[in-house]
């Protein structure tokens, strides 16, 4: 039971397979977790679908739930905070609060031609300049423009205002906030900015693009910092602040303290994602990392982000699950791993779909190589979880050639750093000790903490800064010998990854 006097923040984090409400104290410990799984909708190869009238309930039942496990009321939440899976885009009818067709999901490779023909002669780099992107099926600009052109009749309603476009987090805030009755339409600079729509120096809709895109601006939401107060909840949550909104990866980020320019943290989930803080100028990139926007408090500059987006690493572990049937669960694989010295000489490249950084490659496929008769299961168990830190470690590369900023310590979160095995093997092949915060749920404490900041819970990042502690340090081992022929090996197996699609 809480103490009644005190003032708690409430963050929904909805993620690509599962929602999640945590609700912190002042101190920012975790008071109750809800978690919920939704359904992965698989329509055609290579398209992820999800139903956003399930998401909606499915964050509703964990607000319900996280309130229920900490014995509290809504009146003692201070502000309510959220954080998203990324780019994943839902059209809906502004008059009945309905999708118009299922969420398509940031994994989704359905525009991948539609996106090579907007490239035209200026190919994949055409908006770059100005969004921070290259042109890849990843973004949410591409799967909207999809949407319109392939439901009947929704362009011509779009174009007279009847339907409203938003990632996760504009679909949540709008049902929170009231939806038919009134809920607002707004998204934040990080979800935005991954639209592919929005011009990273001003912050607002780039009309050019929107024009080669042929997306209508009477569909777009009205883009906020992350950190203010966008509405009041209805309903369960009635008359609490909802405060904050940070795409997942940049809520990490937030949670994680990186505040200072050239402090990092990677986000090991169903993919992984290293985000790097540059400060308040946007860098570009030329080694194949994105230029995002890492938040904006309030009226306050922006602070902008290098990013290495990998699409697929815990998704490997649970492909080994699911689709091999070689381990039952996923806490398997490490005492599997674990039962050999070494890969055996087995790479696993897993571009499921197509290899995003810093490759950007559509026609990239799966590989194994290395295999003689001498491989088992258990050196591809190896093989899966390395494949994990050598992606980390290409865009770790990246960083370095395009900031000049050497990272000295990564900071580690997400599902995935309670595999030692992953987290020994990713300090070796960086060649930098990986450190894990004791509050690993850092996307929740990310969103948690901005909205605290926009109603006064908390008063600055020094503040907030104070909460960051350290649990566990993994330190580099391997010889460099040793690292430098195995990083060779597997950049010989992502080469056998490409060509596979046309
Ligand atoms: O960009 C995609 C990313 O936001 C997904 O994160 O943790 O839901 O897999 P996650």
């Amino acid at each position: 039971m809480s103490d009644h006097s005190e003032k708690f923040v409430a963050a929904i984090d909805q993620g690509t397979t599962s929602s999640r409400c945590i609700i912190f104290d002042h101190g920012g410990a975790i008071v109750a977790v809800d978690q919920r799984e939704h359904r992965q909708i698989f329509p055609k190869p290579g398209w992820v679908e999800h139903d956003a009238t399930e998401i909606w309930s499915k964050v509703q039942a964990v607000v319900a739930g996280a309130l229920a496990k900490a014995g509290m009321r809504a009146d003692q939440l201070s502000a309510l905070g959220i954080t998203n899976q990324r780019e994943t885009t839902v059209l809906w009818d502004r008059a009945t609060g309905k999708p118009v067709h299922n969420a398509i999901v940031w994994q989704d490779t359905r525009t991948s031609a539609l996106c090579t023909e907007l490239g035209g002669t200026d190919g994949q780099d055409r908006f770059r300049d100005r969004t921070g992107l290259p042109l890849a099926s990843y973004f949410s600009g591409p799967k909207a423009a999809w949407l319109l052109d392939n439901v009947p009749g929704l362009r011509t309603r779009a174009e007279r205002g009847e339907i409203a476009f938003g990632t996760i987090d504009s679909w949540l805030i709008w049902n929170l906030t009231g939806g038919t009755q009134g809920g607002v339409h707004v998204t934040d600079v990080t979800n935005a900015g991954r639209t592919m729509l929005m011009n990273l120096e001003t912050l607002e809709w780039d009309p050019a693009i929107l024009s080669a895109m042929r997306v209508p601006e009477a569909v777009l939401p009205e883009i906020k910092s992350s950190a203010e107060v966008y509405g009041t909840a209805v309903g369960q949550l009635a008359g609490v602040p909802v405060a904050s909104a940070l795409g997942d990866q940049q809520a990490a980020v937030f949670g994680q303290a990186c505040y200072e320019t050239g402090t990092a943290k990677n986000t090991y989930g169903t993919g992984s994602f290293l985000l790097l803080n540059t400060g308040t100028r946007p860098v570009p990139s030329k080694n194949g990392l994105i230029t995002t926007v890492g938040y904006k408090i309030g009226g306050e500059a922006p602070v902008y982000c290098l990013e290495g987006s990998i699409a697929i690493t815990g998704a490997l572990v649970q492909w080994f699950r699911d689709q091999l049937g070689i381990i039952r669960s996923a806490d398997e694989i490490e005492p599997l791993a674990a039962s050999v010295e070494d890969n055996g000489g087995a790479y696993i490249v897993p571009a499921f779909s197509g290899l995003y950084a810093p490759y950007w490659r559509a026609d990239a496929r799966g590989v194994i190589t290395g295999l003689t008769r001498y491989v088992t299961k258990a050196h591809l168990a190896r093989a899966v979880l390395e494949a994990t830190s050598w992606q980390t470690r290409e865009v770790v590369d990246a960083m370095y050639q395009d900031s000049g900023v050497r990272i000295s310590t990564l900071k580690v979160d997400g599902g995935m750093t309670g595999n030692n095995l992953l987290m020994q093997h990713q300090a070796d092949v960086l060649d930098v000790p990986v450190i894990r915060p004791r509050v690993a749920e850092t996307t929740c404490l990310g969103a948690a903490y901005a909205a605290g900041l926009a109603t006064g819970v908390w008063s600055d990042l020094d503040e907030l800064k104070a909460h960051w502690q350290r649990d566990a340090e993994w330190t580099p081992r391997m010889g460099a010998p040793e690292r430098d022929r195995e990083y060779r090996n597997w950049r010989k197996a992502v080469e056998r990854s490409f060509g596979w699609q046309g």
